[in-house]
């Protein structure tokens, strides 16, 4: 018999005490510690065989030329150039966000690949009832419901696929283990003997996981340390477009985002997403601009929508969805001490269209066109974009990727482009079949816009 022994872990990050503690002095979330048990067995076992040698690193194969490129662009992008065989891959999102859904989608459309996806939580017919809704017909796509990783990884070597999905890693079980599933050590387990088979046997792994209220993976935060790569989707579910962050990524850059929409036939890629960011207007109407945000490498047109109406209360609102509050503020402050305006009586609402959240500064000039058209009710032009970060003495300043913004807009079909004088420097835009207004501060920038 294994000796069996008890600990305390916190839920949250995973720090082990020997009894219950109220607050978890690693990461001070409070009533976050649970009894668990572990076995002294599984964690004495050897992760590597004896045999363990040094190589040099130049007779190191890199495996960038091996990575596997899916029919999934979008997905290739964020895990930056398709999956690295060996790699094991985080995929987080709130439940019913669409991670089964996105991952058989991935599996079903591949073609002369072997996939293996284990589901703990649906059975084979419900599997099938999904797939049957996605198009695509991957032959060697095989599906089990099992939840014992140590009969998952048997299977795995057995029968040698290309790609393993696990869906989810809440739900899998290591029998020396003896907490529930989704406890702080069958997670931490689990994945351990995940990330043991896919390095030995250098088969990349998906684990599916879902994320508690707060955000987090639920599950300790060891699970991001343990992985190469933690991908989020996110989206809101009311809205059906729904965007794959990198959060982490040892093989690429944690600035991509790829983008879907959820349709009655499984998620479509997005790959023009200004087209959906942007509504398309008949009539011209106040309170709208689009600017140009960039996420991770790519510029995207964003249309900002504002409302300026008087305030029917002493302290006036100010709402902003899909931007940083804190911000709108300084914009409005700079607005009102810089260029007169008298915006402290009246409410201010900002809403970026299509549910998206941007940081880039770069769409400030953007926001403040907005403000400023609902606050005189004159409409701007829709085939103009407003690109800038506003600086607190109301000058304009320059901006990241001036010349991929300017094109982007180019391309799209837009006719001018307001941007900061200072990001302009050096570029050559005579060609460009769109007219550069180059500004440098905001005065200067209401009487070119509004007259
Ligand atoms: P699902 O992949 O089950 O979410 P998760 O695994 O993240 O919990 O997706 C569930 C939602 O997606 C569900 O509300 C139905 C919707 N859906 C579609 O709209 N179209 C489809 O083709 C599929 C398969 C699902
Ligand atoms: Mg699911």
């Amino acid at each position: 018999m294994a000796k069996i022994n008890t600990v305390y872990l916190c839920q949250n990050c995973g720090h082990s005490a020997a009894k219950w503690l109220g607050k978890c002095p690693s990461c001070g979330q409070w009533n976050t510690f649970v009894e668990e048990y572990v076995t002294k067995e599984s964690k004495s076992k050897p992760l590597l065989p004896s045999s363990t040698k040094a190589i040099p690193l130049k007779e190191v194969v890199s495996s960038e030329t091996q990575r596997y490129v899916t029919k999934d662009h979008e997905l290739n992008r964020v895990l930056g150039g398709g999956i690295v065989p060996g790699s094991l891959v985080l995929i987080g999102g709130e439940p019913g966000i669409g991670k089964s859904t996105l991952m058989l989608q991935a599996a079903i459309q591949m073609t002369g690949v072997k996939v293996l996806y284990i589901s703990g939580e649906e059975s084979e017919s419900q599997i099938k009832l999904r797939a049957e809704r996605i198009s695509g017909e991957n032959p060697e796509c095989y599906i089990c419901t099992e939840v014992k990783t140590q009969a998952i990884v048997h299977l795995a070597k057995e029968l040698r696929p290309s790609l393993v999905v696990i869906d989810s890693i809440q739900t899998l079980r290591n029998e020396y283990i003896e907490s529930a599933p989704g406890s702080v050590s069958q997670i931490r387990e689990c994945t351990s003997d995940l990330m043991r088979f896919a390095k030995d046997e250098n088969i990349p792994v998906f684990l599916i996981g879902h994320i508690t209220k707060d955000g987090s993976i639920a599950g300790p935060k060891i699970l991001e340390h343990m992985v190469d790569t933690v991908l989020q989707f996110e989206g809101d579910r009311h809205n059906t477009y729904r965007i794959l962050r990198t959060i982490k990524n040892r093989f690429g850059s944690t600035s991509e985002i790829g983008i879907y929409e959820m349709q009655g036939t499984g998620l479509r890629q997005v790959s023009n997403p200004s087209e959906i960011l942007i509504s398309q207007r008949d009539e011209q109407v106040s309170g709208i601009s689009i600017s140009s945000a960039l996420e991770g490498l790519r510029p995207l047109l964003i249309e900002t929508q504002a409302l300026v109406s008087s305030a029917v209360y002493g302290t006036p609102q100010r709402t902003a969805n899909g931007y940083d509050g804190k911000r709108l503020n300084m914009l409005l402050a700079v607005l009102e001490k810089k260029c007169g305006f008298r915006l402290a009586v009246q409410d201010v609402f900002v809403n970026i269209a299509g549910g998206l959240r941007i940081d880039d500064p770069g769409i400030d000039l953007g926001i403040v066109s907005a403000i400023l058209s609902s606050y005189h009710d004159i409409p701007l032009s829709d085939k103009a974009v407003f690109v800038g970060e506003v600086g607190l003495s109301g000058e304009i300043r320059s901006i990241s990727r001036a010349e991929q913004r300017i094109n982007e807009a180019s391309k799209l079909g837009y006719e001018d482009i307001y941007i900061s004088k200072s990001s302009l420097s050096g570029l050559n835009l005579k060609k460009l079949p769109i007219r550069v207004h180059a500004v440098s501060r905001m005065d200067e920038f209401f009487s070119l816009v509004f007259g």
